[in-house]
């Protein structure tokens, strides 16, 4: 949930720390530190952003060409600068930063608490970094050494960069359950919680895996041992990533970019998957478990948050175009009540960013009971794809606001195609709906292109509704997932309660808070259920409910009904998602941006969840 960046070569590491955690300020913004090590062992660090640290020290003298770097998503102790990283062990001899939990921290703190320590913070990490010069100095073993004995006695999740004064052309990095890639310059190293600070410098990376310690030295071979001490061959590995996706590109925000990318995000989740030409579709990266798919008794989604929502929507996919029976869990309760899972089922575990914590425990315990688990990812190389038998990624791109957009489009796109591979191997549809439903899926980047043209209408939705503490999102069948999506983005950017419920479900309560101030968002463009969508809308306005609605081109009976309409084109009921969505992604843009919130990192949040 931080981020984290390390350096050391020839060059003067105080830039590549600073421009790297701009870069990774999206995994955690609350506070911010470096230290930099030249002769002396400086640490620097701040309250709040990234900027705020810069403005702070920038006038000091900061030279020193090896360093770490770390911004923090609090978890233990306020976010204060006290407690942000990096942090000193006792002497000042060693800095260390952390992503992460140590769960036995209580303990390990009364221990060294009892031989002398005295801690500054309330954090899990300044106990972890005296440690590590309790065990080098009792123990008297260097640093590499002294990391790797204190690993076995932590319980939880870390990803750490170590330094010390006393080795000055050292850094040492180790993992369990939180990301770390090494990149591996001409005659340099850099270390990063993702490979997005290291793109511009090198394309060669290695990413650690868990319970893992490198030994990165100056004008040295990288060394990479786990943690009882077994030597690994470090498996160097080349980006594909480019430097001009991880910039805003003249949009504002990094969200509003990527809501205008979802045309090519979705084409490129399509490359080579979809073939119109030969009549078929294909996964690449899950052609070894089709078999296992079309036999399993039911499809368990695992996922959180944005992917739960995509999760939601291969339901349906997959029960009406394979009937497959499938169940989606939210992986954190999944994770904790005692699932029954057989060894027939088949786990999918959907995740932008591949290091969800609770998705990842989810996916660890299905394995144990021997299960079989695909994943769809966005992150290459992630933690999540690593933990699957198989999968596939969604290439949607570095996704850098916080608020997930084209992620899930690019999900539903990979689930859509999924549930189509298996419809065609079961025999559950004929020929020529196949084609028809690919065709069409072929046409959805056009179509989403223009969707992204309905900007006048939103802005001025937005305008009227900024100042609302509450809203309503309704939608049936494909459409439910939608409203929950949509109600989520607002929620998370622009800090109004926002709702989504089945259109059907209102009666049942909800119903009880319409009024004259109530904004209702209904995604009304389902055929088989239209009716049953007007009639809830007539619900909403009988009660002076505003009714702000989601219809296809051409609609007369909503769009006389409904306050505001947004048109979409028109498209199969099971493709709607993949359109609908798009309005709403803006809609809860434009209202954040016009009561001054922080899109790209709203309050409270951060990108990827490692903790749980
Ligand atoms: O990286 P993941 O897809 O596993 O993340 C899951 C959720 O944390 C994520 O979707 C979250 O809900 C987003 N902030 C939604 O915009």
């Amino acid at each position: 949930m931080c981020g984290i960046v390390a350096y050391v070569g020839p060059k003067q590491a105080y830039p590549i720390l600073i421009n790297g955690l701009k870069r990774l300020e999206y995994r955690g913004y609350d506070s911010a530190g470096i230290a930099l090590l030249n002769g002396s062992l400086n640490v620097y660090k701040s309250k709040g952003r990234v900027s705020d640290l810069e403005d702070l020290i920038h006038d000091l003298n900061l030279s020193g060409t090896i360093g770490i770097a770390h911004t923090r998503w609090a978890t233990h102790g306020e976010p204060n600068t006290v407690n942000a990283h990096p942090h000193y062990s006792q002497s000042k001899q060693i800095a260390l930063i952390h992503n992460g939990i140590i769960e036995n921290y209580a303990l390990l703190r009364q221990e060294l608490e009892a031989r002398g320590y005295v801690f500054e913070s309330s954090t899990d990490t300044e106990v972890l970094t005296n440690l590590i010069e309790d065990i080098k100095l009792n123990e008297e073993v260097d640093l590499f050494e002294a990391v790797r004995i204190a690993l076995n006695q932590v319980i939880g999740a870390y990803a750490i960069v170590v330094i010390s004064k006393d080795d000055p052309n050292t850094l040492i990095a180790a993992r369990k359950g939180s990301p770390l890639v090494i990149g591996i310059g001409k005659d340099d190293y850099y270390v990063a919680s993702d490979a997005t600070p290291i793109i511009e410098y090198t394309k060669n990376v290695v990413y650690l895996d868990d319970e893992e310690v490198a030994l990165i030295r100056r004008n040295n071979d990288l060394k990479i041992k786990t943690i009882r001490n077994h030597e690994k061959t470090p498996y160097v590995q080349k980006l594909e990533m480019n430097l001009t996706a991880l910039e805003k590109g003249g949009f504002e925000h990094f969200m509003l970019k990527e809501i205008y990318e979802q045309p090519n995000s979705i084409k490129d989740s399509m490359r080579g998957r979809v073939h119109s030409e030969l009549g078929t579709v294909s996964l690449g990266g899950i052609i070894d478990y089709e078999q296992k798919l079309l036999t399993a008794n039911r499809i368990i989604i695992v996922a959180c948050g944005t992917s739960w929502h995509a999760g939601l929507v291969g339901e349906y996919l997959f029960e009406d175009l394979a009937r497959i029976p499938v169940e989606v869990e939210y992986a954190s309760e999944f994770r904790y009540r005692n699932p029954v899972i057989y060894e027939q089922d088949v786990v999918i575990a959907i995740s932008q960013s591949g290091e969800t914590a609770d998705t990842l425990a989810a996916i660890e315990l299905a394995k144990s009971k021997g299960a079989t688990i695909l994943g769809i990812c966005n992150v290459v190389g992630s933690s999540i794809a690593r933990a699957t038998h198989a999968g596939s990624y969604t290439h949607a791109g570095p996704e850098i606001g916080v608020a997930s957009t084209k992620a899930f489009t690019a999900q539903v796109t990979l689930l859509t195609i999924m549930a189509l591979r298996l419809a065609q191997l079961k025999g559950t549809i004929s020929k020529s709906r196949f084609m028809q439903i690919l065709l069409e899926l072929e046409s959805i980047p056009d179509k989403v292109a223009e969707t992204l043209k309905t900007s006048h209408v939103v802005t001025k939705i937005a305008e009227q509704f900024k100042d609302v503490r509450n809203f309503l999102y309704l939608g049936r069948g494909y459409n439910f997932p939608v409203a929950l999506e949509g109600a989520l983005k607002l929620k998370e950017i622009s800090y109004i309660h926002a709702e989504g419920y089945p259109a059907a479900e209102m009666k049942h309560g909800p119903i009880a808070l319409i009024d004259a101030d109530m904004p209702v968002v209904v995604i009304a463009t389902n055929r088989g259920t239209y009716d049953k969508v007007v009639s809830n809308i007539q619900e909403v306005k009988a009660r002076k409910g505003r009714v702000i609605a989601i219809v296809t081109q051409g609609d007369t009976i909503v769009k006389e009904m409904a306050d505001y309409v947004i048109e979409i084109p028109e498209t199969e009921e099971m493709l709607v998602p993949l359109l609908a969505t798009i309005p709403l992604q803006k809609l809860s843009y434009h209202i954040a941006v016009m009561r001054g919130c922080n899109v790209d990192q709203p309050r409270n949040l951060a990108k990827s969840v490692t903790v749980e």
